[in-house]
């Protein structure tokens, strides 16, 4: 059961969806170990990587998903492109449609515009990140990575630590965390905790060694500096003192508690060294493998629904 037609936000996502998606994903980690990673789900099918903001892991791990999946995939260089020329999103989505993809996969530095991108083209779009509105694919990443670690996603206590006003990846898992019905937690500086952060139905708390107590799953989060513009917080130095991930801050959350970090990570600002690299706890490269399988989940059940929709049209046509 998965009905989409693009996997814009988690928000319009129903909790059978995100497991049947997390389901096939796994199936995904497995052939993903294999020394052949094949499958032929998108075999003859384009998938356009279109990215106007910066992007190292993810734009990487598309690219693989698409790839092992028999996707033809080209990456579009936009901060090179006709786009510094002038040219609008919609022009630039409408040049491309023109190119017939079957999947785009869009990131862009402000919020709504992969939706306002999908109104205009006949392909599936995936939103890989849109300003500090939504970034699916993150969420689910990381519910497969703590599905995997917790034996379970649900009635877990989740901590979420450091800069949530300008985070899609916090908004995104409090989205899907909190549909799949978890104790959230949001802890941070009150200058970087998001307007109406009392409505989001979480626990909102400034000490970090309050907020952490019991906690199973422990998110930290890299400052948003491109997205500032002022003094969010008093300096880095301050900010590890008071926010930042050690061993004594950790030692009062469960003491089977997961470490996780979207990446990239900023090693003595929001996480010590030593932390991001315990296999004891941190789960961070997990996140990056569960991406892929993630990512290749997603296009798969988006190509399903493209080749039913362009079936039925068929149909109807003849
Ligand atoms: C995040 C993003 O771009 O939103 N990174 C990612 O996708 N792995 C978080 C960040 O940039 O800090």
């Amino acid at each position: 059961m998965f009905r989409a037609r693009h996997l814009l936000g988690i928000e319009p996502l129903a909790p059978a969806e995100i497991t049947t998606l997390l389901d096939l994903a796994e199936t995904y980690v497995d052939l993903n170990r294999r020394t052949v990673k094949r499958s032929d789900a998108l075999a003859g099918m384009t998938q356009i990587n279109l990215f106007f903001e910066n992007s190292t892991r993810t734009q990487s791990s598309f690219e693989l998903a698409g790839k092992r999946l028999g996707a033809d995939v080209m990456n579009m260089a936009v901060a090179q492109s006709s786009v510094k020329k002038g040219e609008t999103l919609i022009d630039t989505a409408l040049t491309l449609n023109a190119m017939h993809p079957d999947l785009l996969v869009v990131r862009h530095n402000q919020s709504g515009a992969v939706k306002l991108l999908a109104e205009k083209v006949n392909c599936a779009v995936l939103n890989a990140g849109d300003g500090r509105h939504e970034h699916p694919t993150q969420a689910l990443l990381d519910a497969l990575t703590i599905r995997r670690a917790k034996g379970r996603l649900h009635r877990l206590t989740v901590a979420i630590c450091g800069d949530i006003a300008h985070s899609r990846v916090a908004r995104s898992n409090l989205i899907l965390l909190g549909k799949m019905e978890n104790r959230l937690r949001l802890i941070g500086p009150a200058t970087l905790m998001p307007a109406g952060v009392g409505d989001l139905g979480c626990e909102v708390y400034e000490d970090m060694r309050e907020g952490l107590k019991g906690a199973d799953v422990v998110m930290m989060l890299r400052l948003q500096k491109e997205r500032m513009d002022g003094g969010f917080i008093p300096s880095e130095r301050e900010y590890y003192h008071r926010w930042g991930l050690d061993a004594e801050k950790l030692a009062l959350a469960a003491p089977d508690a997961i470490v996780m970090h979207p990446g990239p990570m900023n090693r003595g600002v929001e996480i010590d060294g030593t932390i991001a690299d315990d296999i004891n706890h941190s789960v961070i490269r997990d996140q990056v493998e569960m991406g892929v399988a993630v990512r290749m989940a997603a296009m798969d059940l988006l190509a399903r629904n493209l080749r039913a929709e362009r079936g039925a049209q068929f149909v109807a046509e003849v």
